[in-house]
């Protein structure tokens, strides 16, 4: 994981998926001999949402399908498991990845940076 995050640019913090992995209700990985390729994590409200998050493929794979593959993993887990909706948030230019490839329809939704509030 911590060379998956500086794959993307981003900054690992020791002990981060430990602290994160409880409040997960499943999370995906896809592996190319033994190495971690793709990941998505999957938080939940104890009931019928189920949200994505950290949806990352390496680099050096990106393009091969690994993304489509682990977050339909995930929509297919999280049905099993009894939730009715997989939410997910993302930059604009990740539209046809998520409502193209991944099936995912487009809605309204919120968002505040907490630390931002005064
Ligand atoms: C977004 C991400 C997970 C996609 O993973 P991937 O394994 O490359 O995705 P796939 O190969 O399954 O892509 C399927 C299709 O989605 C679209 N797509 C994938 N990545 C895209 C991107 N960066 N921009 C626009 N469209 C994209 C393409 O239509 C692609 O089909 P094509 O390769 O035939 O053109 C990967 O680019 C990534 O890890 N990005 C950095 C981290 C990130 O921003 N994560 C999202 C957090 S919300």
């Amino acid at each position: 994981m911590v060379e998956l995050v500086r794959a993307h640019g981003g900054s690992p913090v020791p002990g981060w998926w430990d602290r994160i992995r409880p409040h997960s209700l499943g999370w995906v990985t896809a592996r190319v001999a033994g190495t971690l390729v793709g990941f998505v994590n999957v938080a939940w409200d104890g009931g019928d949402h189920a949200f994505l998050l950290d949806t990352k493929t390496r680099t050096d794979h990106q393009r091969e399908g690994i993304g489509t593959l682990v977050v339909a993993a995930a929509a297919e887990q999280a049905r099993a498991a009894g939730c009715e909706w997989l939410h997910v948030d993302f930059r604009p230019e990740l539209r046809p990845f998520y409502l193209d490839a991944c099936g995912f329809r487009e809605t309204e939704a919120g968002l505040v940076h907490l630390p931002s509030l005064s």
